[in-house]
């Protein structure tokens, strides 16, 4: 970490107008504002290790509050802005929860059973707050949940949350801009639920309530990713009888109590991910050690059929390639698990413009995550949308530039392009990032990048880490 004096109120890019074929945005920046700068053009490499999954964590960490006696335990956790958050939820609401080890531990005790109504503050910051609902509901039989926030890319609708709940028999209102459910008087009744679309989050509701329900519920056409799988493993450990996870038919037998556990979450697919993806727009060759190999099957495939080399020894994954502008093209359709993840369908989409010919990318999953392809096309991308397909067209190299991330996913493409970049980016509004990716720039510059997160002291010295 190293600090220079800053030039407070300094705009060092007034005024930025950056118009495509999506959006034609005016970005204002100032020094003095956190963000992300990075030196690009260096190839990255060497060995990271893969935190615990953001998604898995979130799901977990709503999971413990089943627990009806004991204490849970859950490592690996990633120390990132949104597992704060969701613990400080559970602290409010009366819960027992507290981070140790590097905030990679939490031990949370949820005995007492009756809990205060989430706090619209902090539940308004991410999508996982939206978890609580089949936990709350399952333990005190009535829940009431603002409305919770998450990246804006797309409508995110709740119908299949409520399908599910109502499903074991609750009834759903929203009442003052939340969301209101209750049990019957007896309590929640296993039922046949259908999902009309492989929701990851309404699937956790759904197996969350009924695994304290009366009676058996299955879950048809249920989410098969691995965060499901974790959570479901969680609530087995804790006593719970669930069988078909990782499947698209989930079946879930209700007991009368759960109990505390230990539990670890798995490695993060996404964050790994995009570590691979920005090693092969830099040319690099990194090893990504505590991985998960199948998990990340999906990416590392297209990867190979690009031209770029992978191999696993173990939980060891080590992703190579030569120069971006030797590889060959490939289109990418974004779907549910196993299909391509949708949450790396942006930061691979910044691969993409540095590699010769045209290459489409179709998120099936989200019809608006498109918040990085402005400040790509101000780097000097070469990218159109239609509809909902964006094609890019490659160009031999990109240049850095004053950029904003408009949501976690948009950000981490922005840290690709950037590293793949002749010069210097530095990308704004860093806390979406912050989000989701554990000790970023540390964690880049252990694989050689140059890259820094910069943030004003109370002295106003401008502090690089
Ligand atoms: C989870 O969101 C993740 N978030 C997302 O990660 C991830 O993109 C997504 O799963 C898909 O893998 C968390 O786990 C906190 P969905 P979730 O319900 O559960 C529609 C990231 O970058 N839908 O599977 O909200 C919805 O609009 C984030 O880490 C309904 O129509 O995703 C979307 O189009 C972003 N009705 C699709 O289904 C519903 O009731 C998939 O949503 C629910 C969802």
């Amino acid at each position: 970490m190293f600090s220079y004096p800053c030039p407070i109120g300094s705009n060092v890019s007034p005024s930025v107008s950056t118009n495509t074929q999506t959006s034609n945005l005016q970005t204002s920046v100032a020094i003095n504002e956190p963000h992300i700068v990075i030196e690009g053009g260096y190839p990255l490499s060497g060995s990271i290790q893969v935190a615990g999954s953001k998604n898995a964590a979130l799901a977990l960490i709503a999971g413990t509050l089943l627990a009806t006696s004991g204490v849970t335990v859950l490592h690996n956790l990633p120390n990132i802005t949104d597992i704060a958050d969701l613990v400080a939820i559970l602290n409010s609401m009366g819960a027992i929860a507290n981070l140790s080890q590097g905030n990679s531990t939490l031990t949370v005790d949820a005995s007492a059973g009756r809990f205060n109504e989430p706090p619209p503050h902090l539940v308004s910051r991410m999508r996982g707050s939206l978890q609580l609902l089949g936990p709350l509901l399952a333990r005190q039989g009535i829940v009431r949940l603002a409305m919770p926030g998450g990246c804006n890319i797309g409508a995110r609708a709740v119908d299949l949350h409520e399908k599910g709940l109502r499903g074991l028999g609750a009834t759903w209102t929203i009442d003052a801009g939340c969301f209101f459910a209750e049990a019957p008087f007896d309590g929640l009744i296993g039922g046949a639920v259908y999902l009309d679309k492989p929701s990851v989050g309404a699937t956790m509701n759904t197996m969350m309530a009924a695994s304290l329900a009366t009676g058996v519920t299955t879950i048809e056409n249920a989410a098969q990713e691995p965060d499901v799988v974790d959570l479901a493993n969680l609530i087995v450990a804790m006593g719970g009888l669930i069988e078909g996870q990782g499947t698209s038919r989930i079946t879930v037998t209700g007991v009368e109590s759960l109990h505390g556990c230990e539990f670890n979450v798995s490695p993060d697919r996404i964050e790994a991910g995009t570590y691979a993806i920005a090693a092969v727009a830099t040319g690099g060759d990194i090893t990504l050690i505590g991985a998960d190999f199948n998990a990340l099957s999906p990416v590392l495939s297209k990867l190979t059929d690009m031209g770029a080399h992978v191999a696993q020894d173990g939980n060891h994954v080590r992703v190579w390639s030569g120069p971006v502008q030797t590889l060959t093209g490939t289109s990418i359709v974004a779907s549910p698990h196993p299909g391509f993840p949708t949450d790396l369908q942006q930061p691979f989409t910044s691969l993409l413009t540095l590699v010769h010919g045209t290459n489409t990318i179709h998120d099936s999953v989200y019809e608006g995550r498109f918040g990085h392809i402005p400040y790509l096309t101000k780097m000097g991308a070469n990218i159109k949308v239609e509809g909902s397909v964006t094609i890019v067209s490659g160009v031999s190299t990109l240049s850095g530039a004053d950029v904003k991330a408009t949501d976690l996913r948009a950000g981490a493409a922005l840290v690709v392009a950037g590293l793949a970049a002749n010069g210097q980016t530095r990308i704004f509004d860093v806390h979406h990032i912050e989000r989701g990716y554990q000790e970023l720039c540390q964690r880049l510059r252990q694989l050689g990048a140059r890259c820094w997160h910069v943030n004003v002291s109370d002295t106003d010295m401008l502090v690089m880490e």
